[in-house]
């Protein structure tokens, strides 16, 4: 039988045809248009989203066995408000993970209701990209939309709605709504009151990898699939990641090089960092993680390739940082295009370079642009660390994770070994294996996980390079207190 892992991301969505064995048969990308109609803020057209999807069906079944797919679930970007009216109209464009309008509303929740009360009621405090402050924005200032509101709902699951009408959503991905009882895995009655939602407006909750309906008949019919092919619920985008590189045991970790950048730790228990910068999550096997993210990781890449430098000879750009080049850059970035969530928790942050000199050279800024994500994730590993969780190896995942400079950065950076898996499309091979584990395919997702996710690969750290990034951390992490107050005022 066939699965199809849906991965909703921000730049594109991916979709992946995977074989019961496991192996990959087709996947097909299809990219939709991202707005910023101001600054830091962050939209997308829902209806962008579910054109590309259905398209992007069609093009991956196109020429296989369409009888065979049994099963599609999804990874989709996080923590999205996507709101419909009674009548399933789509209210307005879907506010982003990675959109800072809302620090008024973060401020009151975290300072006036309180980071502890916060805390008990979701086991996290609020960040401007989490759906609760976005509720509450629109009801401040779209009052018109507030009212109209008849369904709330995260990005993946406005495709599971028109998919199988069935108005759902998953524990991992509901984690960072801040509505969610993270460790009870239920709505917070008191968050709902105090963003003024009723239950009613509220996904059904649903474990990662159970089925929740199966595709609506015209649908089916549009598509040429069986009406039988089930829906499973899916989860946000790092916690599929996390099922496609296996990273589902006790303090396992993952990092995910997208348009954002995490630092993903399984746990087969319920926990809170007490200082709340790394968010605390359901995972989609039914446990939980810990999670920091960086709104910014990939996307500089891009953005400095593309936009600075006008060029996407991303290989022929990197072939100018040579080895004897790594570890010794006087050039500091601080990859904080869109303001940054773990650990500063600060939309006014602002991408900054610093240190260049008369002899700094376009590949030593490049470097620092590369340098500058990977010590960014190493703030959030501190804390980790501090946690007294011990990371000895990691996953790695995503776009950025094609790059070998990226990834020996990375491992000389955070000082591990990094494991390469077979296929880098973590959320949509995690979505494919949601879909067949719902299916009967596989007991459990760490039965999925263990026999279908390949180590090919590893990275190892340089004791000698890795040194020297450890100093050249010290520096990197002293620039952002430094700076700070400046960035309001820019
Ligand atoms: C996680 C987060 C991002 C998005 C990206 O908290 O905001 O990783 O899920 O799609």
């Amino acid at each position: 039988m066939y699965y199809i892992g849906v991965d909703l991301g921000t730049s594109a969505v991916k979709l992946l045809l995977m074989e019961g064995n496991g192996k990959i048969a087709n996947i097909v990308s299809k990219e939709y248009p991202l707005y910023f109609p101001n600054v830091g803020w962050s939209e997308q057209k829902p209806e962008d989203w579910w054109e590309a999807v259905l398209a992007g069906l069609k093009e991956l079944t196109e020429g296989f066995d369409k009888s065979k797919v049994a099963g599609i679930s999804f990874g989709g970007q996080m923590h999205g408000l996507v709101i419909l009216d009674s009548e399933d109209n789509v209210i307005r464009p879907a506010i982003l993970w990675n959109d800072g309008r809302t620090q008024k509303e973060t401020d009151y929740l975290n300072n006036v209701i309180g980071k502890d009360k916060l805390s008990k009621y979701t086991a996290n405090i609020a960040f401007t990209g989490f759906t609760a402050p976005k509720i509450l924005w629109v009801k401040n200032n779209e009052p018109e939309n507030f009212a109209r509101i008849n369904k709330i709902m995260l990005p993946k699951d406005y495709i599971a709605y028109k998919l199988s009408g069935s108005f759902c959503t998953d524990f991992s991905d509901a984690s960072g709504m801040l509505l969610l009882d993270v460790e009870h895995k239920c709505w917070s009655e008191e968050m709902l009151e105090i963003c003024g939602v009723k239950k009613e407006q509220m996904p059904k909750l649903y474990e990662s990898y159970e089925a929740v309906g199966t595709l609506k008949e015209d649908i089916a019919a549009q598509l040429g699939l069986s009406a039988t092919v089930k829906i499973a619920a899916g989860a946000g985008d790092n916690a599929a990641a996390a099922i496609g590189t296996g990273t589902v045991g006790d303090a396992m970790c993952n990092i995910s090089l997208g348009t954002s950048g995490t630092i993903f730790i399984s746990s087969d228990k319920f926990g809170v960092d007490k200082n709340n910068a790394l968010h605390s999550f359901a995972h989609a096997n039914g446990k939980y993680h810990l999670m920091g993210c960086m709104l910014s990781a990939a996307s500089c890449n891009k953005w400095f390739m593309e936009e600075i430098l006008q060029t996407k000879e991303f290989a022929k750009e990197q072939a100018a940082i040579t080895d004897d080049m790594l570890g010794n850059n006087h050039v500091y970035f601080l990859p904080y295009l869109m303001g940054e969530r773990s650990p500063h928790n600060d939309a006014n942050a602002r991408g900054t370079l610093i240190g260049m000199t008369m002899d700094t050279s376009r590949a030593d800024i490049y470097q620092a642009v590369l340098e500058g994500v990977a010590f960014a994730i190493r703030d959030s590993f501190e804390v980790a660390k501090s946690l007294g969780i011990d990371i000895k190896a990691s996953k790695i995942c995503g776009g950025g994770a094609k790059s070998p400079l990226w990834k020996k950065i990375f491992a000389n950076v955070l000082n591990i070994r990094l494991d390469i898996i077979e296929s880098e499309e973590g959320p949509g091979y995690g979505g494919a294996i949601l879909a067949a584990v719902a299916c009967g395919e596989y007991a459990t997702v760490e039965e999925a996980a263990d026999k279908l996710v390949k180590v090919i690969d590893s990275v190892e750290p340089d004791a000698e390079l890795a040194a020297r990034y450890e100093e050249r951390y010290g520096r990197f992490k002293q620039i952002y207190p430094t700076v700070k107050e400046l960035f309001p005022r820019l």
